[in-house]
């Protein structure tokens, strides 16, 4: 029970149904919910309980992550994206059923040395041109011939690749990446892993084994025209309430630094949410919220628990009234542009602060 009237309000069907469309964008691949940083925000153990039964994996970043999913009862098998830290993981990896993507040579020697309780679903990450992680193309088969011989690898690895410019479909380093996966796994007889949501929608040679959608599960691929066609919806909405108006003069300034002043006699609401929620300090009046079925600016920097909107245009308004910070009026894509950011952030950033209400 909380009483603070704002809150993110997350749709637990609307990521249902994102990831089925997404699986529509590859009927022939599998596709595994990528759900790190806590569903990029929406809330890890309620999203996987809400696909467990249509998605086969899931993926995480860190162990951590994959166990609080365990803790939590879900049982489906989990990809752990960064393999493993240190050696101890690994024997928790193999009891629990994670799998591990090993992207280093130093993974690779750990896991050689280390002994196992059994062998270890393992995924290899190659790096095909994004130079983040990733073993070089040149080094897998030598690295498969010398798992397999040491018994580490309960099946065929799948060999796995992150795009770095598949936002951009024209990007030369897109084809490039696909044709170097797809070598290799010619050369090495290896199932493959490629897309990420934007490979998935506008990049179908990158479609492969399996595909690792995120950001599309949550309505907010910065690829707005393409998600509109697919039938994509955003899943998080948030919302909180005036509470306090003020009428102000000409030349009258708003919050700390008054650095947004009155031109004309103005309007200001205050709303109970701020940066400690989670909601961009760097807004500036370009940026809107949503009330009364009209945009309303910004107005004033950002405080921790507090923000100000220019009401001026908008009579009706009064304290206690819902206002939309971001959803379905205000995508939340659209902010972060704003703040020059990507929609990613934003979600990822809404803290422990801000209570989420799941709609089932
Ligand atoms: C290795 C890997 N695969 C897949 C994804 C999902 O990407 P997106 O959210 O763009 O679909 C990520 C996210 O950053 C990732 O790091």
């Amino acid at each position: 029970m909380t009483y603070r009237p704002s809150f993110a309000e997350i749709d637990l069907n609307v990521i249902r149904n994102n990831y089925q469309l997404s699986c529509q964008q590859a009927p022939a691949s599998k596709q595994l919910a990528v759900i790190k940083a806590n569903a990029y925000g929406h809330g890890a153990v309620q999203v996987a309980k809400q696909l467990e039964d249509i998605a086969p994996a899931f993926a995480v970043a860190f162990i951590d992550e994959a166990l609080a999913l365990r803790e939590a009862g879900i049982r489906s098998p989990i990809l752990i994206m960064e393999g493993f830290f240190r050696a101890q993981e690994l024997s928790l990896a193999s009891e629990k059923g994670f799998w591990l993507m090993l992207h280093s040579p130093e993974q690779i020697e750990m896991l050689e040395k280390t002994p196992l309780p059994s062998p270890l679903n393992c995924w290899l990450k190659v790096d095909t041109g994004m130079h983040r992680l990733g073993i070089l193309p040149e080094h897998v088969p030598a690295i498969l011939e010398r798992l397999t011989k040491r018994g580490k690898l309960a099946q065929s690895p799948v060999l796995a690749t992150h795009m770095a410019n598949a936002e951009e479909m024209n990007n030369p380093l897109n084809q490039r990446q696909i044709d170097r996966l797809r070598q290799l796994g010619k050369d090495t007889n290896s199932p493959l892993s490629q897309a990420n949501s934007a490979a998935l929608m506008q990049l179908p040679a990158s479609h492969s084994n399996w595909n690792r959608p995120g950001i599309m599960l949550y309505g907010c691929s910065p690829l707005v025209q393409r998600s509109e066609q697919i039938g994509l919806q955003p899943a998080m909405s948030v919302y909180s309430e005036i509470i306090a108006i003020r009428e102000l003069k000409k030349g009258d300034a708003v919050g700390y630094g008054g650095c947004w002043q009155a031109r004309k006699p103005s309007r200001i609401a205050t709303l109970a949410i701020g940066y400690g929620d989670g909601y961009p300090r760097s807004t500036d009046s370009q940026c809107e919220v949503f009330l009364h079925g009209q945009r309303a600016t910004v107005a004033g920097s950002v405080s921790m628990d507090m923000l100000g909107v220019d009401i001026s245009h908008i009579p009706e308004a009064r304290v206690g009234d819902k206002v939309e910070l971001w959803g379905n009026n205000i995508p939340v894509t659209e902010l972060a542009r704003r703040v020059n950011t990507l929609s990613y952030e934003l979600l990822t950033r809404v803290n422990q602060r801000l209570p989420k209400h799941f709609v089932d």
